[in-house]
């Protein structure tokens, strides 16, 4: 038996129609964002260097921290910078609530949608192993945030042209400026609306009433806090079209075009 004859509902509206674009698109993500972490090269491009990459603790770029690829890498597993830093703003947006919601539903049916029956009887929720698991949310939030200032300084660096006859640094704005810089803020606003955010700034607190300061944050975090999967949505796009423009210029295949 198939799982639509296991399936019941009385929606009559295409409520399948956006777990399967949550589904297409995620999928595509992950499988983009896997191939490019492993790619080691085409990452930076002059000023620019892909979110993907950021920060580059050890490579061959000029952003690299602390030089080229350390001697303690395993020799059999290939290395790309991305691989060492990935993971931190991976587990964030894997363990995000938006995206749990989103992805239970689309990619094990758990349930599919609203109102419409899960092909299983059981129901473990996130009390138990593996999914209680998904509570290190607020911990990668920590990382995340450090991300978020790691993305805007690039954004800064990505404005300082190096001069080709005399080597000095001047101030420009080209197309990637604009690509990083949008990039950056949009996956702040997605950081800094989180739920966990929330919670951390305000939502533990019974009465805000008596720290002013803290209630305008608790209320700037909620009032973003309202578009969360806009937020996750429009960052994910950003990130990854980042990653194809640095990757694109950086192959010589688009021209950066510069506007200052
Ligand atoms: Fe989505 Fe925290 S809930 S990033």
């Amino acid at each position: 038996m198939g799982h639509a004859a296991l399936i019941h509902t009385y929606r009559k509206d295409l409520w399948w129609v956006r777990p399967l674009l949550v589904f297409i698109a995620l999928s595509s993500f992950v499988v983009y964002a896997t191939w490019a972490a492993f790619q080691g090269e085409y990452y930076a491009a002059g000023p620019y260097l892909s979110p993907f990459y950021s920060p580059e603790l050890f490579g061959n770029s000029p952003h690299s921290w602390f030089g080229p690829k350390p001697m303690w890498w395993p020799a059999p597993l290939p290395f790309s910078p991305a691989l060492l830093i990935l993971w931190a703003p991976g587990g964030f947006r894997f363990t995000c609530y938006y995206y749990r919601g989103a992805y239970y539903k689309s990619f094990w049916a758990d349930p599919p949608a609203c109102a419409v029956s899960e092909p299983r009887k059981t129901y473990r929720g996130e009390n138990s192993f593996p999914l209680i698991l998904q509570n290190v949310h607020r911990y990668f939030l920590y990382l995340a945030v450090i991300f978020v200032f790691i993305l805007l300084y690039d954004a800064w660096k990505a404005m300082w042209f190096t001069d080709a006859l005399t080597g000095e640094k001047t101030f420009g704005i080209g197309v990637g400026t604009l690509v990083l810089t949008t990039n950056a803020v949009l996956l702040g606003i997605y950081t800094f609306s989180c739920h966990s955010f929330r919670h951390l700034v305000g939502g533990f607190k019974d009465k805000l009433s008596e720290t002013p300061v803290r209630k305008k944050v608790y209320h700037c975090a909620s009032c973003l806090n309202r578009r969360h999967m806009n937020w996750a949505w429009f960052s994910l796009f950003s990130v990854a079209f980042a990653d194809i423009y640095v990757r694109l210029v950086s192959m010589g295949i688009w021209t950066d075009l510069r506007i200052l």
